[in-house]
């Protein structure tokens, strides 16, 4: 099988496809045969060496997929050969090959209205947009939210959601994707370029700060008292938060097989549906990577198996 594989830290010279053997599912886990991935962050701060902390070399590089069950570990009984499912391997790796291994427990079968390609661009930025704003941000009808980046991979699925769920939307980008994220169901948008968003928007209950570092304190600036922000990237300041009274969440999206299938449930229902910028063959899989990490992309960027 091909894999990406990463054994030096470095630019895009250092993933380089690989052949090797296709691996057998532990007890608990399938072997997926991949049909789509899609292009993270992560992957290429992985191959940087921005996370060494967390990962090793040689690297799998690849974190979400969609595909099918070839084959099912001894004790995995709720999911079945040929079962088309979806997931992310996050920091685990192994998500840009032909083949990979995931625990049952963290994946699901995929939303039957996507094919597998639109279904490999929901997992990270899906789970992730779901948590934060549901688990880690309690949002709820009604409230005011602010999403930065709202046309990425996490925010444009974050806007989707929040919309459906009753908030009044603001997102952040550039003036090239403001009709974009209005699309999304935005009710307001900010371009970041020409307007600072603590001078435009105040009285927020919920901050989804997909940006990080300075950005963070800035975000403080527009949470009401009893508010709260919700960090995928820094943390924001803990004591001007405790000045301000407002809460600080910072946390690593999970792969949940239940909210796997939250979110397939919520797009066979129609509510929200992933964006692709780009869709790639496995060949093309740098340019995929380099599209990520100028960091202006719209949606998603997926890479289907084959040509
Ligand atoms: N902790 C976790 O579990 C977790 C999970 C997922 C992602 N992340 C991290 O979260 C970040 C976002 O991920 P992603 O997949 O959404 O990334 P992405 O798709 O690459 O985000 C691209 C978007 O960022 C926007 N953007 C760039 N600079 C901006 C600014 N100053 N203000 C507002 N928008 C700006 C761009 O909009 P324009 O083109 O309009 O400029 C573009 O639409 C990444 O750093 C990623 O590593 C963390």
């Amino acid at each position: 099988m091909k894999a990406v594989v990463v054994r030096q830290w470095g630019g895009a010279e250092q993933a380089v496809i690989e052949e090797s053997d296709v691996p057998q599912p532990g007890a608990d886990e399938v072997l997926v045969r991949i049909r789509a991935t899609s292009i993270n962050p992560l992957d290429w701060k992985i191959r940087e060496g921005y996370l060494q902390q967390y990962v090793s070399l040689p690297f799998s590089l690849g974190s979400d997929f969609a595909g099918d069950i070839e084959q099912l570990g001894d004790d995995v009984h709720d999911l079945q050969v040929g079962d088309a499912v979806y997931g992310m391997k996050g920091l685990a790796g192994g998500g840009f090959a032909d083949y990979t291994l995931a625990k049952a427990s963290m994946i699901a079968r995929k939303p039957s209205t996507l094919s597998y390609t639109e279904a490999a661009a929901v997992p990270m930025g899906g789970l992730s947009a779901w948590q934060a704003l549901f688990e880690h941000g309690h949002l709820k009808r009604g409230q005011r939210v602010l999403i930065h980046a709202a046309a990425g991979g996490v925010g444009h699925f974050a806007v989707q959601f929040a919309k459906d769920a009753g908030a009044y939307v603001i997102g952040t980008a550039s003036a090239n994707n403001a009709d974009f994220v209005r699309g999304l169901g935005a009710d307001e948008v900010i371009d970041y370029n020409t307007v600072a968003f603590e001078d435009a928007v105040s009285d927020i209950d919920l901050v989804l700060d997909t940006l990080g570092f300075e950005v963070s304190a800035r975000s403080l600036m527009v949470l009401k008292p009893g508010g709260t922000i919700v960090g995928i990237v820094t943390p924001a300041p803990m004591d001007a938060a405790a000045e301000r009274q407002v809460t600080v969440k910072y946390f690593g999206a999970e792969s949940r097989r239940d909210d796997l299938e939250k979110l397939a449930q919520h797009i066979d229902g129609g509510h929200a549906k992933p964006h692709i910028s780009h869709d790639l063959p496995f060949g093309q899989i740098h340019d995929g990577l380099h599209l990520s990490q100028q960091q202006h992309g719209r949606g998603k960027v997926v890479v289907h198996m084959g040509d």
